[in-house]
């Protein structure tokens, strides 16, 4: 049984990344079911981290089709090169958006997204998925973000 997220009082995105990844990695480790820990991450971070949406889209087929997630509702797929997810996904590298409307095609799923991150999950060099976090202000997300984010997946 897990126990409860402990979340520490700070405004240091590396000392609250610092806190929540050892417990992610907790929480992950000893369960082999895939969804189970997409979705208690996408939990952690929610929480955690006080984002506005933060979610997965797994590669199925052609597409991407949405996971797990915590925040509003999304849209449910998106091919590849489409929007910021379909991007990372072609380029299979982290995309950092810092202001959507400056960014062609973005897909909004939320009126109230402002900036994004999404970072590419690996398996045996393939992208299998993406993590997708949306922030409700601009210029949320830069490389301290990336850090933590691509050492986070790594645990999935
Ligand atoms: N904005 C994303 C779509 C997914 S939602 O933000 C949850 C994109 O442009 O790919």
């Amino acid at each position: 049984m897990a126990e409860e997220l402990t979340l520490i009082e700070s405004t240091d995105k590396h000392e609250i990344y610092q806190s929540l990844l050892p417990q992610i990695k907790s929480l992950v480790s000893g369960e082999p079911d895939q969804i189970a820990n997409l979705a208690n991450v996408a939990a952690v971070l929610k929480y955690g981290m006080d984002f506005l949406w933060v979610g997965f889209y797994l590669v199925k087929q052609d597409e991407l089709v949405l996971g797990p997630f915590q925040g509003p509702i999304a849209c449910t797929r998106i091919r590849k090169g489409k929007g910021v997810c379909g991007t990372s996904w072609e380029q299979a590298k982290t995309v950092i958006v810092p202001d959507v409307d400056a960014f062609p095609g973005h897909i909004a799923c939320s009126s109230a997204s402002r900036s994004e991150i999404v970072v590419p999950l690996f398996k045996d060099g393939e992208v299998i998925g993406i993590l997708d976090i949306d922030s409700d202000e601009l210029n949320t997300f830069d490389e301290t973000d990336q850090l933590y984010l691509e050492q986070l997946v790594e645990l999935l």
